[in-house]
């Protein structure tokens, strides 16, 4: 009788460590998906795609994984919504990236065209919506060449 208690007691007790055994770790799961969510979603076109694998490769390491800024060059702005990269129009943005800027290395020899227009439509997932709204509006005096 006292055994089966017993039993029944332990038996009990691994079910609750189980339910938060599984609570943590889809909480932990989903935590991480929604880290990761924003840009995700939001890279589905293949010019996105290849802007995301340009971006990787070249300017992550100064400019941050997520364009947060600041990494390897204390001096790389950032290139997400947080300080101005957004004020620039995409013809001026084109133009730094080909030339380069006082620290920033050129992109011109090593990057088509297309590779550029990419990783600036890649960036610009990360702005918001008003932020891309008047950056549109200068882009008009100053497209893409
Ligand atoms: C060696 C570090 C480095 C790499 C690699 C680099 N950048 Fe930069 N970037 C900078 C620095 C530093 C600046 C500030 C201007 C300067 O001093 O050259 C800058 C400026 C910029 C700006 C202007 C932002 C603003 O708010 O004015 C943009 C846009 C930009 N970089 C995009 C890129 C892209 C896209 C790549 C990859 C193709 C890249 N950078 C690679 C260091 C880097």
């Amino acid at each position: 009788m006292n055994t089966r208690v017993r039993k029944d007691r332990r038996k009990r007790q691994i079910l609750i460590y189980l339910f938060w055994g599984v609570l943590i770790i889809g909480l932990t799961l989903w935590l991480t998906s929604q880290k990761n969510r924003p840009s995700e979603a939001l890279v589905s076109d293949d010019i996105l795609l290849l802007g995301k694998e340009v971006y990787a490769e070249n300017c992550a390491t100064c400019h941050g994984a997520t364009g947060e800024g600041h990494a390897k060059i204390q001096s790389a702005p950032a290139l997400n919504s947080s300080e101005h990269a957004w004020h620039h129009a995409d013809g001026q943005l084109q133009r730094l990236i080909t030339d380069g800027g006082k620290i920033m290395p050129s992109f011109g020899e090593k990057l088509t065209d297309d590779e550029i227009v990419a990783v600036i439509r890649y960036f610009q997932t990360w702005w918001t919506q008003s932020q891309l709204d008047s950056q549109q509006s200068l882009s008009e005096q100053d497209p893409f060449k």
